[in-house]
């Protein structure tokens, strides 16, 4: 019989109660011939707080040898902003190369929102994971001085734009609609907007069935509300992927239904999956976060160890959970449980 061997980050806030609906709800998707191994690593602010320490090496390593990674979330107002999110979340998206950092987008059922009702919203965000602005490339001058000079300076390889562009066009590739748009600031940012623009065109050329087509990530953001029905797979960089994948939450049904996967096409390393939202302190502990996000990043991990079954049970859950909501009010514990009891019905 088969192991998924899987570590679990909770993290901080609601990362806690969402993931632990996640593992309910793969536990009960998992064929029985699959035995899930699952080991918690206590990283996050509670950790910090007690030993100072974001990501020891010694955890790092461990980590590396899991099939895969679920996280909760990470951040928490009474820890300096940046300790965690580089020293702990970032850390492991470097660390483990994961370039690929996958932010679908689709519109569920019975969601309110701007374009509530819009049935053809079904796209893909391919938001480069290992460089841009994310590098910490950058410095400060004459701090805390009316002379103070900060510089944060975007990091573009050929290598690491290439393989993201690939991965990209080959999964439009294997979409219905063939369809593939870079979004970046050419017009603008010209030295790295040039690198993604050739690289992109270039790649193109090996890809003779993907359409192509280019935007502004200004002109971009106009469409995702106005015209989202035009997006099909979106490969960016890492902040204009930040930037839009929010924005494509929100505007597809909320933050509270946005799955995500870091992910390491090589394999070298375990791929990571995360719901797209933060951990919420306001409402931690409170059992009102909704752990559908993570539900379908858990659909995404599944997929990605080649479970596309269980991972379109998942999806399908969601659907028809989403589509039988009355309004009323659910937990955090009653929505898991309600999607746990489809995916097994
Ligand atoms: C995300 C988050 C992170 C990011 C932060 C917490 C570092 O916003 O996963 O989108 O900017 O990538
Ligand atoms: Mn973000």
């Amino acid at each position: 019989s088969r192991t998924l061997d899987l570590a679990v980050i909770p993290g901080d806030g609601i990362g806690q109660e969402v993931v632990a609906q996640g593992l309910k709800v793969l536990q009960a998707v998992l064929p029985g011939e699959v035995k899930l191994e699952t080991r918690e690593y206590d990283l996050g602010a509670r950790r910090w707080h007690r030993t100072g320490e974001t990501l020891p090496d010694t955890e790092l390593a461990e980590l590396a040898e899991h099939d895969a990674i679920l996280l909760g979330a990470i951040g928490d107002p009474t820890v300096p902003s940046g300790v965690l999110e580089r020293g702990l979340l970032l850390r492991l998206r470097f660390a483990f190369d994961h370039f690929v950092n996958l932010r679908p987008s689709r519109l569920y059922p019975n969601t309110t929102g701007p374009l509530a009702g819009n049935p053809e919203i079904d796209f893909v965000v391919v938001r480069e994971g290992t460089e841009g602005p994310y590098t910490g490339n950058g410095g400060s001058l004459r701090t805390g001085t009316p002379a103070e000079v900060a510089t944060e300076v975007s990091l573009n390889t050929a290598y690491g734009v290439e393989r993201v562009v690939r991965d990209a066009f080959a999964r439009a590739q294997a979409r219905p609609r063939r369809k593939l748009t870079l979004v970046h600031k050419t017009n603008v940012l010209v030295h790295a907007g040039g690198l993604w623009k050739s690289t992109f065109d270039k790649v193109a050329a090996e890809y003779p069935e993907v359409t192509t087509d280019y935007l502004h990530v200004d002109a971009a953001t106009i469409f995702f509300v106005t015209q989202p029905e035009r997006f099909d797979v979106i490969v960016t960089d890492n902040l204009f992927g930040d930037i839009l994948t929010d924005l494509a939450a929100a505007v597809t049904g909320g933050i509270g239904l946005a799955a995500s996967g870091n992910i390491n096409p090589t394999g070298a390393f375990p791929s990571m999956f995360e719901p797209v939202h933060g951990s919420a302190p306001d409402i931690a502990g409170q059992g009102k976060a909704d752990p559908t996000a993570t539900v379908l990043s858990v659909a995404l991990l599944l997929r990605h160890l080649g479970h596309d079954t269980e991972a379109a049970r998942i999806e399908e859950a969601v659907t028809a959970d989403l589509a039988a909501r009355d309004g009323s009010p659910r937990t955090t514990e009653q929505i898991g449980a309600a999607l746990a009891a489809r995916v097994t019905a």
